[in-house]
């Protein structure tokens, strides 16, 4: 059976509309179209090629999903070995590296390219015709292994390439990696299904690569960055390693938008200090830069040494990791009981920052990294991620050390401690009986992000349950002035400050309301989806386990957490005690399309204190109505926000001649028909 000709015009049209979108998003990091946009025209794909099986071609967008497993990978040897770096750990050393360079070619003043040097794995990626035919990990340099499967999985990684004078064959390096956000998505994901946490972004994207099933690397949050060019046919590529960069961008290929041409070493330094300062900033873990000569023919001239080219170096960064020992190891229960062992250290600095603690996740961790009371251990803080001990350095072990074992009662209320079958993490039984998952439960409910009360911190949290002040969050609603005042360290007008946040708390979203209430397996963006999709908390309690299921997401542990939770007799009565003290949202439509957005393409910028909300909240209020709230006035802020004692922010935007909203003002614009 032969296709309609308009059939296969639309398929064509469809692929080659998703690679540039694939394009505008992975490589020039600018999307044109919502995601949804995206996943509507993904699915006409995916249901012409599924009748007309015939025309699927192994580059379609739709064939990212993975495939059966492999029994082991096979081997690949290289076109062209793939090198390592050669190292410097100081500014003196890169000094001594250009000075060996010039020397060698004979130039006062060398032309570098600079870029980060990404902590990843290194590909090979082979594309013959333009069509990635291979991918293959580095191995010992000479050969890999083959995870042609796995790489295609990866949307940052295109499975054709588009434009002019594309070689024949050719062979991008680059390095496959995980975002900061990723990681953390991913090791939440496995603590709830109760599988391998990853001890940072780069064991994650490397265990997520080398699985044989690679429907696995499918579900993995890996990207990429190509570096540079391995072997190449019939080239005629630029003999400038920074235009070769370009060039791959402009076939498809994703370059990090830090990558810079500087001059010379003093160039290469400046380069060094401006990403070190801004390392925490990237979406990314980096370990260094790399400094690489710029012209090929001065790169051939110089060839390498043992496995290094010498035309290129990585200059590290000072290591986030320090030595320390382990005073304790203690337990934390946390909201939903989790008890996670945690080792109290000797205080050290560890990239400029103080680290005390660090958390060992669960016992079967503890087990494996085998840390006793006593033992001297590497702490790493990598980013602002939790500090963890990376290992137990052998041969420091305190004679009659022994093995920590998790209590088998609750430290806070001697409730059995109980591991469900198939779970890493032990739980309290206690429920909100225990005490220190009450109070977990408070702090997640006040949290900036939840109901963002304002000067709810962890030692008034800890008053008010230890004093049986507050026992649900409902509680918190009918606390007095005289109660807080009560308090240690209250005085009359923190209580009265902190009364107001509650009482402003009171206004918020469904959305927020619903990750308030902490429901297991729903974050903040599982409540959004569930808000969008039923519309009002009514209709969300009333949800069998099979409608929840139909919720994009959701799957059927996190759906049956949501069901147990509106049948518990206890969580009825919080919220219903919730609403009696006045906890409101507006109800009505809550998906962004149906919602009026008059803001819509509007920034604003928040300064100083507003008598009626929080800033939060007057961000998501902006927000619902489609405006953008920045963090700092420039040239294209439409309006700014002053409340009291408003900041630098105020001037700047009088001088930018930007219109500025008083706490009334900006009151009358988010309900307009209130002001009279
Ligand atoms: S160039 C011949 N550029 O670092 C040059 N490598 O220590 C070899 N890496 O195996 C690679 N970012 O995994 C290059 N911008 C970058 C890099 C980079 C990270 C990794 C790569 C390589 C290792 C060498």
């Amino acid at each position: 059976m032969s296709a309609p000709v308009a059939i296969v015009r639309r398929i064509e049209f469809l692929r080659s509309t998703l690679d540039h979108h694939n394009y505008r998003y992975y490589v020039l990091d600018d999307p044109e179209i919502p995601d949804s946009e995206y996943d509507r025209l993904m699915a006409e794909l995916v249901r012409l090629e599924a009748a007309y099986p015939q025309l699927i071609i192994s580059a379609s967008p739709t064939q990212r999903v993975g495939a059966s497993p492999l029994p082991a990978f096979n081997e690949v040897k290289h076109r062209m070995p793939m090198l390592s770096l050669a190292n410097a750990f100081d500014e003196q050393e890169v000094i001594d590296f250009d000075r060996r360079v010039r020397e060698r070619l004979g130039i006062s003043e060398l032309a570098y390219v600079a870029e980060p040097k990404l902590d990843g794995l290194a590909v090979s990626l082979v594309y013959e015709d333009g069509v990635l035919i291979q991918g293959a990990t580095r191995g010992d340099g000479t050969r890999g292994e083959d995870v042609t499967p796995n790489v295609r999985t990866i949307r940052a990684i295109p499975l054709r390439l588009h434009g002019q004078d594309i070689p024949r064959l050719l062979e991008v390096r680059g390095e496959i990696y995980m975002t900061r956000d990723g990681f953390r998505r991913l090791n939440d994901e496995q603590m709830k299904r109760g599988e391998k946490i990853f001890a940072n972004p780069r064991n994650a994207a490397a265990g997520s690569l080398r699985q044989l099933d690679s429907r696995v690397t499918a579900s993995r949050p890996l990207t990429f960055f190509c570096y540079g060019i391995g072997a190449a046919e019939n080239d005629r590529l630029p003999q400038r390693h920074f235009e070769r960069l370009q060039r791959l961008k402009a076939w498809g290929m994703p370059i990090s938008s830090e990558v810079a041409e500087v001059r010379g070493v003093d160039g290469c330094l400046k380069y060094y200090r401006s990403l070190a300062a801004r390392r925490n900033e990237l979406a990314y873990d980096i370990d260094g830069v790399v400094y690489k000569v710029d012209a090929l023919d001065s790169q051939a001239a110089l060839g390498s040494v043992a496995r290094a080219p010498r035309w290129a170096i990585a200059h590290k960064f000072p290591a986030e990791e320090a030595l320390t020992q382990v005073l304790t190891i203690g337990v934390q229960v946390g909201r939903t009981g989790a008890i996670t062992p945690v080792a109290r250290l000797q205080a050290v600095q560890v990239g400029g920052v103080t680290v005390t603690s660090a958390t060992l996740h669960n016992q079967a961790e503890v087990e494996r990294k085998d840390v006793r009371v006593g033992d001297t251990v590497v702490v790493r803080r990598a980013g602002d991620v939790i500090p963890e001990i990376v290992r137990v350095v052998p041969g420091r072990r305190l004679p009659g050390a022994r093995p920590f074992v998790l209590p088998t009662v609750c430290p806070e209320c001697h409730s059995e401690v109980v591991q469900a079958d198939g779970e890493a993490v032990a739980r309290c039984s206690g429920g909100l009986f225990c005490p220190a998952q009450r109070r977990q439960a408070i702090r997640h409910f006040a949290s900036r992000r939840a109901m963002d009360i304002e000067g709810l911190g962890e030692k008034v949290v800890e008053q008010l349950v230890a004093g049986g002040l507050v026992r649900t969050a409902a509680d918190l609603y009918q606390l007095t002035k005289e109660q807080l005042a009560a308090l240690e360290r209250m005085g009359d007008k923190s209580s009265e400050n902190l009364l107001q946040a509650i009482e402003k708390s009171k206004a918020t979203t469904l959305p927020r309301f619903l990750y308030a209430m902490g429901i297991r397996g729903v974050g903040e963006a599982t409540a959004q989806v569930l808000a969008h999709h039923f519309g009002s908390l009514e209709a969300l309690q009333a949800a069998q386990v099979e409608s929840l299921q139909t919720v994009p997401d959701i799957g059927p542990v996190v759906a049956q957490h949501i069901f147990s939770f509106f049948r518990q007799a206890h969580n009825q009565e919080v919220i219903q005690g919730l609403r009696d003290a006045g906890v409101s949202w507006a109800s009505g439509p809550q998906t962004p399309a149906q919602r009026p957005r008059p803001l819509s393409g509007k920034t604003f910028v928040l300064t100083g204190t507003l008598k009626s909300m929080g800033r939060e909240q007057a961000k998501v209020r902006l927000e619902l109505l489609g405006a953008r709230v920045a963090s700092s006035v420039s040239r294209n802020t439409d309006f700014v926000v002053a409340g009291a004692d408003p900041g630098s922010k105020l001037g700047k935007a009088r001088s930018f001649g930007i219109p500025i909203l008083d706490e009334e003002g900006f009151l009358g614009l988010l309900d307009p028909s209130a002001s009279s």
